[in-house]
């Protein structure tokens, strides 16, 4: 009988996830845990397992077969199928497809050349604050700036963004399936719009692109159309504005040091891959499930169980890193796993580590000695097992 250990998803989990992750740590790097909602799976929490799991080709990311057995699954369904044929749901052959039609536009050399754009968008946003106003910075920086590079990059209007934001922000945070499925819904109806409308005009961004190849070759169906273009809007925002605000309460006082991570490139680096290692912002992989027998650290795991992997404790693995729950802006070595690893290993990293360089050097040079508006130990962060980012930033930019 496999003991089974319940994640409880109180506040205080939310608040501090590392102490619950550090409980289960001292009983083994691999765990038999159970979700709310009836999830039950195993949950890895050691580096070396975590990056065995993530490209192991026996473990699968085809969900379509997890949601035909309600065993793997505890009763409850996965939201929403239709909306979910994407490329992180995909095995390869399907999954190597996918991702190459979309590779090309998330290439280091594509993605250096949006950094004019990215630069304007940011300076922007910053213009709409006056120096020594308090403001929540997530609302009035991180978020926008992030969502507007991945919705000018696919095409999809500004005006509609405040929905997106809500039904997206469901999708992550809501705590009910049929909260879920009602953003499920909405999220699918509004991109069959949206792509029936980029159909007949045509045009030079990523979601007309992937129509045309649609198109051309067959290569995407109805469905895996908008759901590869409702995975790189999801990704692409709900992830990258919680690294940038989660940078901000990280910065150091220091004023040399400060300016250093705005100016000079590798402190910039060193500083942004630190806070990716140290709040990992996705904090449990998707789910993944065994299509053969494994063991992992001499546990037995048998075909067909659903498997995670915390990125968040991973990332702080004693046996892999020093001093793993202190911040050091200019740690090295730090090979961390934030972005995944393994065949799904994020398409969009190179993307986001640009946004997040960006999006730090033009607000240390607009206000070199911003700080907190509220005491850092009352920043709360939001209530979601695989998000960890911040509920709001207040600043003073000064
Ligand atoms: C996959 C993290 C930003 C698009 C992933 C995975 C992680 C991750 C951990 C793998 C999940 C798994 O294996 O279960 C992050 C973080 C980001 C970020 C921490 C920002 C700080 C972005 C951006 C985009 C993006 C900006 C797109 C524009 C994707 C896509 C996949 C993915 C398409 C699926 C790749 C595949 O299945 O081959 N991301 N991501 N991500 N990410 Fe990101």
């Amino acid at each position: 009988m496999i003991d089974e250990q319940p994640i409880v998803l109180t506040d205080e989990f939310f608040q501090d996830p590392h102490a619950t992750y550090e409980r289960l740590r001292e009983r083994g790097p691999v765990h038999h845990v159970r979700f709310p909602h009836g999830v039950i799976g195993w949950l890895v929490t050691d580096y070396a397992l975590a990056r065995q799991v993530l490209s192991e080709p026996t473990i699968s990311k085809n969900l379509r077969a997890v949601a035909d057995d309600n065993r793997l699954v505890g009763g409850a369904t996965i939201a929403d199928p239709g909306n979910s044929q994407h490329m992180l749901n995909a095995d390869p052959p399907h999954h190597t497809r996918m991702r190459k039609l979309v590779d090309r536009a998330f290439t280091p050399a594509a993605v250096a050349a949006l950094a004019p754009r990215i630069t304007a968008i940011a300076d922007e946003l910053l213009d709409t604050i006056a120096p020594g106003e308090t403001v929540d910075l997530l609302r009035q920086y991180a978020f926008p700036l992030p969502i507007t590079v991945i919705c000018e990059l696919l095409g999809v209007p500004a005006a509609d963004r405040t929905d997106f934001q809500r039904w997206s922000g469901e999708l992550v945070t809501a705590q009910s399936h049929a909260a879920k499925a009602d953003a499920n819904t909405q999220l699918a109806k509004y991109f069959d719009d949206l792509i029936a409308e980029r159909r007949s005009d045509g045009g030079a961004d990523l979601l007309s692109g992937l129509i045309r190849a649609t198109e051309a070759g067959d290569r995407l169906s109805p469905d895996e159309l908008r759901s590869n273009a409702l995975l790189l809007l999801i990704a692409g925002h709900e992830t990258t504005v919680n690294l940038i605000a989660s940078c901000v309460p990280a910065l150091p006082d220091d004023a040399r040091v400060r300016q250093s991570i705005a100016t000079d490139s590798l402190a910039t680096k060193a500083f942004r891959e630190e806070v990716l290692r140290y709040h990992s912002p996705v904090h449990i992989t998707t789910f993944r499930y065994t299509t053969a027998p494994i063991t992992l650290a001499d546990l037995r795991i048998e075909a067909g169980e659903l498997i995670m992997v915390s990125l968040g404790a991973s990332n702080r693995d004693r046996g892999r890193f020093a001093d793993p729950d202190t911040f050091h802006p200019d740690r090295i070595d730090n090979h961390h796993i934030a972005f995944g690893y393994g065949a799904h290993f994020c398409l969009g990293a190179p993307l986001a580590r640009l946004e997040t360089d960006i999006a730090l050097s033009r607000l240390l040079t607009r206000f070199p000695a911003l700080t907190l508006a509220i005491d850092s130990a009352r920043l709360r962060w939001r209530p979601s097992v695989v998000i960890r980012g911040l509920t709001e930033l207040p600043v003073h930019c000064r």
